[in-house]
């Protein structure tokens, strides 16, 4: 198949990038490198330097005739969607719109959308299944929920094929520390620089950590399934920032110092994610245990350190 990869010189794009190309598919990348860096990207992929808003990139889909355009591009970090709500929606609404047209005239016959459930069920009790409602809190929760509107409605007004993607907590190597399970990265940065680990409230926030080869193994699997879904992509496993911490520090060999600051207002106490969509309709389930995973980001922290 030919497949675009937006995003894909960044943490998850690239792991994407890597499960495409060994299974023998020629990968395009469009990435404008904001966020995202070179050493990722995958030598066997074709890369675009170029924003998904420019409008010039119809050129590169006239070209290239996509089979499949699988969408990882955008403005992640929270807090920036809170200080400028403008830019987030420039980037997660208009960029996308951008594909989605060129995407519909160049007769693409999929369109995969990364979405964050991580940001939208609120609080959950019980692991949030896909039709419990949304109530994205943040200006960057808003725009990944528009972005899936979006892309319902080129399915339905052009017949656009598609699939969405909804992340809880994705780590793993190449992760940094802005994206929604950064607090990977920032705890083995400290403990490798034998630092204070800094935990706010009493740990006890829980989210859905799913390591990110099992997440690109979910974008392969909607190359072919799950036409017209939206598709938790978790654990279903609640697992709190106390855990996390010990995990990490069992990999690091070394007790390290971890002080609790004050809790941050408005941060959620629990999200995670039901996955028994995601076995139904993609025949997908998480295989990397929590611990096998943070050893292997532990492991790939420290190489990249040398
Ligand atoms: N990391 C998570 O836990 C998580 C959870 C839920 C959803 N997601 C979604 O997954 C996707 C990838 O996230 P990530 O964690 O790999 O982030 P990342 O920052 O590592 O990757 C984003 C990539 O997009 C590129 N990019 C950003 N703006 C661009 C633009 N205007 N034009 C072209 N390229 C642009 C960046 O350079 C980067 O390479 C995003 O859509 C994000 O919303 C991530």
């Amino acid at each position: 198949m030919r497949i675009l990869v937006t995003g894909g010189a960044g943490f998850i794009g690239s792991h994407v990038v890597d499960a495409f190309v060994a299974r023998g598919h020629r990968v395009t990348v469009v990435d404008d490198f904001s966020t995202g860096r070179k050493a990722n990207l995958n030598p066997k992929a074709r890369l675009v330097r170029s924003d998904i808003r420019d409008t010039s990139l119809s050129r590169l889909f006239k070209k290239e005739r996509f089979d499949l355009v699988n969408h990882h591009a955008a403005q992640l970090d929270v807090r920036k969607s809170v200080s400028d709500p403008l830019f987030d929606a420039s980037v997660n609404v208009f960029g996308l719109i951008n594909l989605l047209e060129l995407s519909r005239l160049n007769k693409v016959k999929k369109f995969v959308f990364a979405a964050s459930g991580g940001t939208y069920y609120g609080e959950c009790d019980q692991p949030a299944r896909e039709e419990s409602p949304a109530q994205p809190l943040s200006p960057y929760g808003v725009t990944k929920l528009a972005g899936e509107h979006y892309v319902r409605a080129y399915g339905a007004l052009h017949g656009l094929k598609f699939t969405v993607l909804r992340y809880g907590n994705v780590y793993g190597p190449r992760q940094d520390p802005h994206g929604e399970a950064g607090v990977v990265a920032i705890f083995c940065q400290r403990l490798l620089a034998r630092e204070t680990a800094f935990i706010y409230g009493n740990g006890k926030q829980q989210r859905d950590y799913v390591f990110v080869g099992d997440v690109a193994r979910a974008n392969v699997a909607a190359l072919a399934k799950a036409n017209g879904e939206a598709i938790n992509i978790g654990t279903g496993k609640a697992t709190d920032v106390n855990r996390l911490f010990k995990i990490l520090n069992a990999c690091h060999g070394k007790p390290s110092p971890v002080e609790h600051k004050p809790p941050r207002t408005g941060e959620l106490f629990r999200s995670v994610l039901a996955v028994s969509k995601a076995a139904r309709v993609l025949g997908w389930k998480p295989t990397v245990s929590l611990e096998e995973g943070l050893a292997e980001t532990y492991r790939h922290i420290c190489a990249e350190r040398k």
